[in-house]
């Protein structure tokens, strides 16, 4: 009997991880899923979960390398999922490139940001610091270059809806996002087989939307008028720490607004559809979805 592959998935104690380790079962066994969590006698919850389903659980803590050694050994396929720490990313990425690396995993998926190396947001450095990391180590790899979840819009949309505006500073720039789900199919897709080694895959929704058309969707699924309301991305900035926002989440907003502006989130290759052998989710969905359950 052919032996399996054994496909770690970082991070999966995560929305996105959680996402592609549900994909995976549907068409891999449990038994060759490994599930990597940064604490799970922390989080014993969520590491139970995935033991009731018959995945095994490791430690993988990007901070902590000596958690890192262990954890990939006999490991043949890793998906490393960006981490959420800001800032932190560079060091931590390469703590688990390396000792990727020095536990012969045969091939390294990494989600990371669309067009990366060209990409003017703040948040594509560290993605590109990652991206090189993985050409200096050698281990066969690929990059998924994520665009944007349409679920991030859904973060803005509590204030929106208390003052029947949406402030950004987008313009009328396109974004083509995509659900988290499907992103999450792309990661599993790539980790479960075939030859993607050396490949970039430019991930992004099949459709594109300003942040005026946005509101329009948010006002018709909730019956409440609503205003797209464009500002200087620095007015935009104060105007999120005035509502309370932490000052890195306040930089990444209107960073990532002046972005879209210049089409940095906009892409219509097709690439995210083609790799997972379906359409993307529509954004009406995704957002309908969420006014709806409010
Ligand atoms: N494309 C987009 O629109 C978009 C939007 C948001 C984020 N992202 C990026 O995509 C990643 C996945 O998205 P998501 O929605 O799944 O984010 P999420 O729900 O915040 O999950 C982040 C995961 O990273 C793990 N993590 C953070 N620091 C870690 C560490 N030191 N060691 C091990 N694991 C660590 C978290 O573990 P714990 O459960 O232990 O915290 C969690 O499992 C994010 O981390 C971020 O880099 C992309």
């Amino acid at each position: 009997m052919p032996v399996m592959p054994k496909l770690f998935v970082t991070g999966a104690t995560g929305q996105l991880g959680q996402h592609v380790i549900d994909t995976l079962l549907e068409t891999v066994p449990a038994s060759a899923i490994v599930a990597g969590m940064r604490d799970p006698a922390k989080d014993e919850g969520a590491a139970n979960a995935f033991r009731k389903k018959g995945i095994e659980v490791r430690t993988a803590d990007y901070s902590r390398p000596e958690t890192l050694a262990s954890a990939f050994a006999g490991v043949d396929r890793l998906l490393l999922i960006s981490s959420s720490e800001n800032g932190e990313r560079k060091v931590q990425h390469r703590n688990v490139i390396n000792a990727a690396k020095d536990a012969g995993v045969g091939l390294i998926a990494y989600t990371s940001i669309l067009r990366a190396d060209t990409s003017p947001l703040f948040l594509a450095e560290e993605h590109r610091d990652t991206e090189a990391a993985l050409a200096e180590a050698g281990v066969p790899f690929v990059l998924l270059r994520n665009g944007w979840y349409t679920e991030v819009y859904t973060w803005r949309l509590p204030l929106a809806f208390k003052h029947g505006v949406l402030i950004g500073a987008a313009e009328d720039g396109r974004i083509s996002s995509a659900a988290r789900a499907d992103y999450a199919s792309a990661a599993a897709t790539v980790l479960a087989g075939g030859d993607h080694a050396g490949r970039i895959y430019e991930l992004a929704g099949d459709a594109s939307f300003t942040l005026a058309e946005l509101v329009a969707v948010v006002a018709e699924a909730s019956g409440k008028p609503m205003a797209y309301q464009n500002m200087t991305p620095e007015e935009f900035r104060s105007a999120a720490l005035q509502a309370g926002a932490p000052e890195i989440v306040a930089r990444i907003l209107s960073d990532t607004d002046a972005g879209v502006a210049k089409g940095a989130l906009f892409d219509n290759g097709g690439e995210l559809a083609r790799l997972i052998g379906r359409p993307t989710t529509p954004f009406q969905t995704t957002i309908t979805g969420f006014v709806r359950n409010q």
